[in-house]
């Protein structure tokens, strides 16, 4: 399935018209604009703002004469090629005023008490509403949480298209980060297909387990993943204070008699769940930290260990992440003691909760495939399975973290809407 590239980010050019406060001092009007883009400007002391107007009076944006100068774009204050502020806080004076501003040729020209000049092109200004700034659409999706039904609407993609072409490669990210969870098929047999897909990004995020790993049956494992056991429910890297946030898992060699198949299970909308149907485990899940930690060998010699409550909020109640990894549970848990029993019960309803016809799905992955998913919301799990002689099972693994993904996804959108980043 391909997603289809809408681009909200265009809303950042519809202008609010509000009412204004009445301006304190002169109007200037702007000279030789075509009617259409007529603007204005007065210096509203009172707000400490120029307010940018329409010829009919509409206010077009608010703009702070401290936030002016601040962001002045000449060379003495902005090195463009950089884009960095040469202007530092020492030397901004958060109290200033114009002394004179005017619109001309659709910019805002400023002249400030000691003389400097900042000119601001109006197009830039109107981008730069404050009220009016939409959300960037790739730091805040809107996320689709998901139970069962999406057994079989796995957002798929091409491993040949995500390699070629930048929509694909940007509608699969798009996919994770409102579903959490898709698939690509077609990628070549053997080792290095993800590491392929970290380079169509940017780079891998590498762990203790390597820039990538290898989800063999090994002896002496340091990792359960690495037996043929069963995985429950989980995410990856509990332990780590900040978690890998993308995991593909590339299926180079499948077992072919039972077992090996994965399942999948949308971690927010099972704690969307329990926060309607039981309010005190949500807040206990919320709240008590559980530890997790690992030790052991593979790229290096490695002891880490993290606590955190399983359910993650951020300060506004939306997700930030599920913590939840039976393997790699410590056996000490760094909270009062009578605080015990009630985790486990909330533990308790939590996995109940997890593997539930409902909500979860299964897949056995073909060769070839790469799951991909939001490893901070999408609990993982696999089947135990025999290896025989004849039938062994090869996964490849890799990370991601949404800094490098989201990046790649601005990236790409800015080529095809042809916009500068602000
Ligand atoms: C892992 C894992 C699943 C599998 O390596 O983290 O969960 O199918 N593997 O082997
Ligand atoms: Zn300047
Ligand atoms: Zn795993």
């Amino acid at each position: 399935m391909m997603l289809s590239l809408q681009i909200p980010g265009l809303i950042r050019l519809h202008f609010r018209q509000a009412c204004l406060r009445v301006p304190y001092s002169a109007t200037i009007t702007a000279r030789g604009c075509k009617m259409a883009t007529f603007t204005r400007v007065e210096l509203d002391h009172p707000s400490r703002s120029c307010l940018l107007k329409h010829d009919d009076g509409n206010l077009i944006g608010t703009y702070p004469y401290v936030w002016l100068r601040d962001n002045c774009r000449c060379d003495k204050c902005f090195h463009p090629s950089s884009r960095g502020r040469l202007v530092l806080m020492g030397n901004l004076d958060p109290d200033i005023l114009p002394d004179v501003a005017e619109v001309e040729d659709q910019t805002l020209n400023i002249r400030w008490p000691d003389d400097h000049r900042s000119q601001f092109p109006l197009s830039w200004l109107k981008e730069m509403q404050f009220s009016d700034m939409s959300e960037d659409p790739v730091s805040t999706p809107v996320r689709q949480f998901w139970g069962n039904e999406m057994q079989h609407k796995i957002p798929t993609f091409s491993f040949a298209d995500i390699l070629n072409k930048d929509k694909s490669l940007h509608d699969w990210i798009e996919a994770l980060r409102v579903h959490g969870l898709a698939l690509i098929k077609d990628a070549p047999h053997k080792e290095g297909a993800v590491l392929e897909i970290g380079k169509r990004i940017s780079f891998l995020k590498t762990t203790h387990y390597g820039n990538t790993f290898q989800v063999l049956t090994k002896f002496e494992a340091n990792n359960l993943a690495y037996t043929n056991a069963e995985l429950g429910l989980h995410v990856d890297l509990p332990f780590n204070a900040y978690p890998p946030n993308i995991q593909m898992l590339h299926c180079i060699k499948q077992v072919h008699s039972t077992g090996g198949e994965n399942q999948f299970c949308d971690g927010y909308k099972v704690a969307e769940d329990i926060k309607h149907v039981d309010p005190e485990v949500f807040r206990i899940l919320t709240t008590i930290p559980v530890d997790f930690r690992d030790c052991g060998t593979e790229y290096n010699v490695y002891h880490v260990k993290h606590r955190s409550p399983i359910i993650q909020l951020l300060p506004d109640g939306r997700y930030k992440a599920i913590s939840y990894n039976d393997q790699v549970r410590a056996p000490y848990i760094q909270i009062p003691v009578q605080d015990v029993y009630k985790i486990y019960q909330a533990i308790k309803m939590l996995n109940t909760e997890l593997y539930k016809e409902e909500n979860k799905i299964q897949i056995k992955l073909a060769e070839g495939d790469i799951v991909s998913f939001d490893n901070q919301r999408v609990l993982h799990g696999r089947s135990g399975f025999v290896v025989t002689e004849t039938s062994e099972r090869h996964l490849e693994g890799a990370y991601i973290d949404w800094d490098e993904a989201c990046s790649r996804m601005r990236v790409i959108r800015e080529k095809m809407l042809n916009e500068e980043p602000l």
